[in-house]
């Protein structure tokens, strides 16, 4: 009994030694900014364009939307081409804006596309 007493103390004593954080570098400080993640079309603007877009914008493209935006490609094209980011721009209510008929879509939604065209269209 006695000895199991002191065998006690004794790993006692070594796993709390071994969980001490007596110096700075063990104190894991957090990262001032958080990372960022770049935007791509996989990532973040193919679920965009189909949750507001390709039930026009599809292939075929159906109630009389003229570009398709369901692939990499043709998303970025009609970023390029035919105003895309100006479409989706406009103020509630303004002739022109995308989705048609709808509602425009909330800022931080059209800034993802903006940062992903200013980043080079990442795939
Ligand atoms: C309800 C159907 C519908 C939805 C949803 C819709 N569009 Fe459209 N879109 C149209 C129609 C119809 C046109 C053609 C008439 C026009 O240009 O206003 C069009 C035209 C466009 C054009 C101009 C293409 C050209 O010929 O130059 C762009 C860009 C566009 N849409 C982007 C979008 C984006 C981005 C979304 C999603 C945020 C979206 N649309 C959602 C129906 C839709």
């Amino acid at each position: 009994m006695k000895l199991f007493k002191v065998l006690f103390v004794i790993t006692a004593t070594v796993l709390s030694s071994n969980c001490s954080s007596d110096s700075e570098s063990d104190i894991s400080t957090p990262p001032t900014t958080p990372p960022t993640t770049t935007i791509t079309y996989t990532n973040t603007i193919q679920s965009i364009m189909s949750a507001n877009c390709t039930s026009c914008h599809g292939t075929p493209t159906t109630n009389g939307a003229s570009v398709s935006l369901n692939t990499y490609t043709n998303v970025k094209n009609a970023v390029i081409n035919n105003q895309l980011i100006e479409r989706i721009s406009k103020a509630q209510g303004e002739s022109g804006l995308m989705p048609f008929n709808g509602t425009r879509l909330p800022q931080t939604t059209i800034d993802k596309i903006i940062s992903w065209k200013n980043d080079g269209y990442k795939e």
